[in-house]
C-alpha cells in the first residue's frame, strides 16, 4: 500500500445509513482505494497517517456550478433588495445576458483566474470533485472557451472537474427573432464540436429559458452524439421538463421546486436524480418547496448542490449547502451528506468512480475535526475539515 489512513470514524457512506466503520483506517494505492475496514485487520504501507479519531468522508461533490463567468451581478442584487424580482430583471435585458457580455469580454485566462477563488473556497471545505457549465458564451466559441477554462481549472488545482455544456441557457440578443436558429446553431454547430470538451449536456428548460419542444431538440442532438443529459427543470414554473429529461434518462433534474407527481414518478422510473439547489431557492426568496417527501416515497435519489452563478446563487460553501439542505428542506444529515457525496457522485454518472469510500474506487477522502457528522451540516461558517486527500495524495490545510 502507499498510504494508510488509521484511527479514523469513517463514514464510507457505502450503506446502510452512513456505512460506519467506528475504528477504521483505509488504505490507497495507486489513487485508488485499496482497503477499507477495522483498523486492527489494516494492512501495512509505505505511510501511515494517524488520525487520531478524526472522522473520514467522501471528499465532497459538487455536482451543479456555473463557476465560470465574467463579472458579477452585484448591483442586480441591489436592485432586487429595492423589490425587482429575478425574472422582471432577465426580462428586461438583465440575467443571464448580462453575464454573457462579461463572460464573451474575458480571454479563457481571465475566466480560469477569476474563478479560482471560487473553486479554492469549495477546495477548502472538503470538495474534491466540481461540476462546471458552460452557458455564459452562447456563441460557438465563447462556450467553448468556457469549457476550457473549466477544464483548465483541473489542471490549475488538485481537484477532478466535469464539464456540462449548456448552450440551450438562455436566448442571446442577436437571436432574439430568431429561437429556432439559434436552436439549430446549438444542434448543429455547438454539440457537433464539444468532443471530449463536455461530459454531458444541460439546458434551462422555463418560460425565460427554452420550451419543452425546444430542449427536445437539443437532448435529440446529445443523444446522437452519445452524450448523457440534465436539465435546469420546474425552478420557475412548471414545465414538465423532469419528465422530459427522465424520457432520456438524464443523469439528474435540477432545482425542483415545481415539480408534480407525474414528474416525480418519470424521475424514479428512469433512475433520474433529484438535484436540489437550496442556494439558489434562498437567494431568490422562493417560497414553494421542492416536493421532499415525495421524492422520498417514490424512491428517488436526492443529491444538494451550490449551483454557484452569479445571478441565483452566489454560494462556495458545500457545508453551508447541507445546512439549508436541513433547515429549509428539512433533509436529515444523512441525506445531506449522501447528497454532496454518493448522490452528486451518481448525478454526475460517477457513482462508480467516487461519492463512497469503497476499494476500486479513486481515493477522494476528507478528513474532519468533530465528533459527529450532524456538526457538518449544523454549523454555518466553521470550517472544521483538517486534510482533504485527492487521489491518493494526501494534504493538510
Ligand atoms: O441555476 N436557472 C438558470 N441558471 C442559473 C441562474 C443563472 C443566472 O442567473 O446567471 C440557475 O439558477
Ligand atoms: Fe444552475
Amino acid at each position: 500500500m502507499d498510504r494508510l489512513w488509521t484511527n479514523a470514524r469513517i463514514a464510507t457512506m457505502a450503506g446502510p445509513g452512513l456505512g460506519m466503520i467506528e475504528h477504521g483506517a483505509v488504505a490507497a494505492r495507486g489513487g485508488r482505494i485499496a482497503w477499507v475496514g477495522p483498523v486492527g485487520e489494516a494492512p501495512a504501507a509505505a505511510e501511515t497517517i494517524d488520525c487520531e479519531g478524526r472522522w473520514i468522508t467522501p471528499g465532497l461533490v459538487d455536482c451543479h456550478t456555473h463557476l465560470i463567468h465574467g463579472g458579477d451581478r452585484a448591483h442586480e442584487f441591489e436592485l432586487r433588495l429595492q423589490g425587482a424580482s429575478y425574472e422582471e430583471i432577465a426580462r428586461a435585458g438583465g440575467g443571464i445576458v448580462s453575464t454573457m457580455r462579461a463572460t464573451r469580454k474575458a480571454g479563457e485566462a481571465e475566466l480560469v483566474a477569476s474563478a479560482l477563488p471560487r473553486l479554492d473556497a469549495l477546495i477548502a471545505e472538503g470538495a474534491t470533485t466540481v461540476e462546471v457549465k458552460s452557458g455564459y458564451g452562447l456563441s460557438l466559441d465563447d462556450e467553448l472557451k468556457m469549457l476550457r477554462a473549466a477544464q483548465a481549472l483541473g489542471r490549475e488545482r488538485p481537484v477532478r472537474i466535469a464539464t456540462t455544456f449548456l448552450g440551450a441557457h438562455a436566448l442571446p440578443p442577436e437571436y432574439a427573432d430568431d429561437r429556432a436558429g439559434y436552436i439549430d446553431l446549438i444542434c448543429e454547430e455547438m454539440i457537433p464540436a464539444l468532443g471530449s470538451l463536455a461530459d454531458a449536456v444541460d439546458a434551462f428548460c422555463e418560460g425565460i429559458g427554452f420550451t419543452p419542444d425546444e430542449t427536445r431538440r437539443v437532448f435529440e442532438t446529445a443523444k446522437a452524439h452519445g452524450l448523457r443529459v440534465k436539465l435546469h427543470a420546474e425552478q420557475l414554473s412548471n414545465q414538465h421538463g423532469a419528465a422530459l429529461a427522465a424520457s432520456y434518462s438524464a443523469l439528474s433534474a435540477d432545482h425542483l421546486e415545481y415539480l408534480d407527481e407525474a414528474g416525480i414518478a418519470a424521475m424514479a422510473k428512469s433512475g433520474t436524480v433529484a438535484t436540489l439547489l437550496p442556494g439558489a431557492y434562498y437567494f431568490v426568496r422562493e417560497t414553494k418547496l421542492p416536493p421532499i417527501q415525495a421524492l422520498r416515497d417514490a424512491g428517488v435519489t436526492i443529491a444538494l448542490a451550490t449551483d454557484c452563478n452569479p445571478g441565483t446563487s452566489p454560494l462556495t460553501s458545500l457545508l453551508l449547502v447541507m445546512n439549508m439542505g436541513a433547515t429549509l428542506f428539512r433533509l436529515t444529515v444523512e441525506e445531506c451528506l449522501a447528497g454532496v457525496t454518493r448522490e452528486a457522485a451518481r448525478a454526475l454518472g460517477l457513482q462508480t468512480e467516487i461519492g463512497t469510500i469503497e476499494p476500486g474506487k479513486f481515493c477522494d477522502l476528507a478528513i474532519w475535526d468533530i465528533e459527529r457528522p450532524a456538526e457538518l451540516v449544523y454549523r454555518m461558517g466553521l470550517n472544521p475539515l483538517h486534510a482533504r486527500v485527492f487521489k491518493g495524495i494526501w494534504k493538510g490545510v
